[in-house]
């Protein structure tokens, strides 16, 4: 029999789940990281103030040891030797972002930074130097001071200036990049920068403001979106995503109540985001619970922004890619309804868990769990048209100081193990996958007490030595071979 198939196997392709576990020739590796996390040279030169800049300035005990992203791993003066690491990893891609207020320092297309378009272009000579393919992200969180001065992401009229910010990085760096991502996991920024308010810029109005900041957002992606599919995609051909954060729940019980949580739980974090793309509307069970919650409440209409037949026109369809980014897997289990709570969480209506045998990384909620990363992707193909995936984050959370990081290199084994099956098993079209992240860096509200890197960062030092991790050697070895050597599947 295995000879059998040894024979087959010579004349199909390798990646038949019969014979090796291997992934397509043609399978995108790399890893991630994002401007404000990394770069530090927050003031230098004409680069303008953004949101986290002044959140962390401002309310310095709200991160924890008062880290902030004024230095971080100084990217900026170190990137030979990051991208260096890169090439010797192997990896052909590197998702990376740009710094709006470092390109456009009072967030307007009028006035463009010389410094700091020069420091992007050298990023991209030198990753085309090594051959890696940059994955850029348009916007990860840090908006410039001037924009938030405009009402920030509560304000529609947002979805206008950041169109033009990204005709102006379409305009000078398309030449070097093939994929776009406009907006980075819309979810995590409006719900914890406009609702619960731990992230810059700090707004608390959940239930509210974290709807219209989703909107607004949806908006500047889906205009950001046409403007490279109707101007620049001609002479560049290039392709537009976004990247859209999501967990995978499970029921905490079999009971129907339970079941629904998880439907809620999953509509009210990936639906949220990507309904209205593929179908042009917000998910139905959440217009019509935050409807009729609204009208309880006493409010005359519904606090979820409508989206009109103009919006939808826009947004529908607007992607060519889409990124899932997935960290990790919780149980959900209903919640008792109260109609005096206006909440994001009141609305959702769930209680999260975890399961105690799974594995904790660093911080309360990354647990290890593989199985919800096939389980989402085949969830996502299914309701979603079989939308064309890129893994644009995935990654394991431990203490800095840990070298012999054996944890994270179970995580990357377990996922990248996941995504083979949800790939051959379940025909999910998934072509790449990102790892977070490339070194250890800011971790927004925990700061540096915690790492996702295959590199650690010495904070303490102010050369910021890099040391990879084990886990950097076995991501090497994966990326070279191509094949997983323990995944187990039919
Ligand atoms: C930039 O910020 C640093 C603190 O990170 C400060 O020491 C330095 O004086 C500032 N430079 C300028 C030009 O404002
Ligand atoms: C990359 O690998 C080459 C050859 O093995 C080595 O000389 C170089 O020091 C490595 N660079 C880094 C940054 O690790
Ligand atoms: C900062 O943290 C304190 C409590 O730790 C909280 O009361 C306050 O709202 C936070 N401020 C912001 C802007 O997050
Ligand atoms: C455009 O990109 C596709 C792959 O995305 C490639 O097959 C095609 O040859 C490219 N066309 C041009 C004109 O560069
Ligand atoms: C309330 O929910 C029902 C379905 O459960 C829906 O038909 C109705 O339109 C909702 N009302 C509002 C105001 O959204
Ligand atoms: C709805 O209520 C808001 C205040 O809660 C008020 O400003 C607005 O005019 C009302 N709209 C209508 C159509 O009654
Ligand atoms: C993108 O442009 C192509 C070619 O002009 C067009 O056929 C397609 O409909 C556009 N995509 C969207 C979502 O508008
Ligand atoms: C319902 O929500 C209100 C407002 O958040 C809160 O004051 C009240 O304690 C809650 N009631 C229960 C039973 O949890
Ligand atoms: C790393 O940890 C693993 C498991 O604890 C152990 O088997 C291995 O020897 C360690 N490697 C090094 C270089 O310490
Ligand atoms: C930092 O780097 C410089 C030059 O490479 C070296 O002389 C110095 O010893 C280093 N300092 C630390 C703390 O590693």
């Amino acid at each position: 029999m295995k000879l059998f198939f040894l024979l087959v196997c010579l004349f199909i392709e390798r990646g038949t789940p019969l014979c090796q576990k291997c992934f397509p020739s043609d399978f995108l590796w790399g890893t991630a990281t994002s401007s404000y996390q990394i770069e530090g040279a927050w003031n230098i030169s004409d680069k303008g103030e953004n949101i986290w800049d002044w959140f962390v300035h401002t309310y310095p005990e709200n991160i924890t040891n008062q880290g902030n992203g004024d230095i971080a791993s100084d990217f900026y003066h170190h990137y030979e030797e990051d991208i260096d690491l890169m090439a010797n990893l192997s990896a052909q891609v590197y998702r990376m972002s740009l710094s709006w207020a470092r390109i456009l320092p009072n967030g307007k297309r009028d006035y463009i930074s010389e410094e700091g378009v020069n420091f992007y272009k050298t990023i991209f000579e030198k990753l085309r130097s090594k051959n890696i393919e940059p994955v850029v992200t348009i916007y990860h969180w840090e908006l410039p001071m001037t924009m938030h001065e405009l009402g920030g992401w509560v304000n529609p009229e947002m979805a206008d200036y950041f169109a033009d910010y990204a005709s102006v990085c379409y305009e000078l760096f398309g030449s070097y990049v093939k994929y776009w991502v406009t907006v980075n996991e819309p979810y995590m920024q409006c719900i914890q920068g406009y609702g619960s308010g731990i992230h810059a810029p700090g707004i608390t109005d959940t239930g509210v403001a974290d709807y219209q900041c989703l909107y607004a957002q949806l908006l500047a992606h889906a205009k950001a979106y046409h403007i490279y599919n109707d101007t620049f995609k001609a002479t560049q051909n290039g392709t537009v995503g976004i990247a859209l954060v999501s967990q995978w729940y499970e029921p905490l019980t079999d009971s129907e109540e339970d079941k629904l949580a998880v439907e809620r739980g999953m509509q009210w974090m990936w639906g949220l985001q990507m309904n209205p793309i593929i179908y042009g509307n917000w998910p139905q069970i959440v217009i019509d619970r935050i409807g009729n919650f609204s009208i309880a409440q006493g409010l005359n209409s519904s606090r979820l922004p409508e989206i009109t037949q103009k919006d939808t026109a826009l947004i529908k369809g607007s992607f060519d890619f889409v990124g899932l980014n997935y960290y990790t897997t919780f149980y959900a289990s209903a919640m008792t309804e109260n109609i005096s709570d206006i909440s994001y969480n009141s609305d959702r209506g769930i209680i999260q868990s975890s399961d105690k045998n799974w594995v904790l990384g660093a911080n309360t909620w990354l647990h290890d769990v593989p199985s919800g990363l096939r389980k989402i992707l085949k969830w996502i193909s299914i309701n979603y048209r079989s939308p064309r995936i890129l893994i644009t984050e995935n990654g394991w959370s431990d203490l800095p100081e840990v070298v012999n990081d054996t944890e994270r290199i179970n995580y990357i084994q377990g996922h990248t193990c996941s995504l083979l099956q949800a790939k051959y098993v379940d025909q999910v079209d998934v072509f790449g996958y990102i790892y977070w992240s490339l070194t250890n860096s800011f971790e927004w509200k925990t700061g540096y007490s915690e790492g996702f890197g295959l590199i650690q960062i010495d904070f303490n030092s102010p050369n910021r030595t890099r040391t990879p991790r084990a886990s950097y050697y076995y991501y090497k070895n994966l990326i070279e071979t191509n094949c997983l050597k323990h995944c187990a599947f039919r």
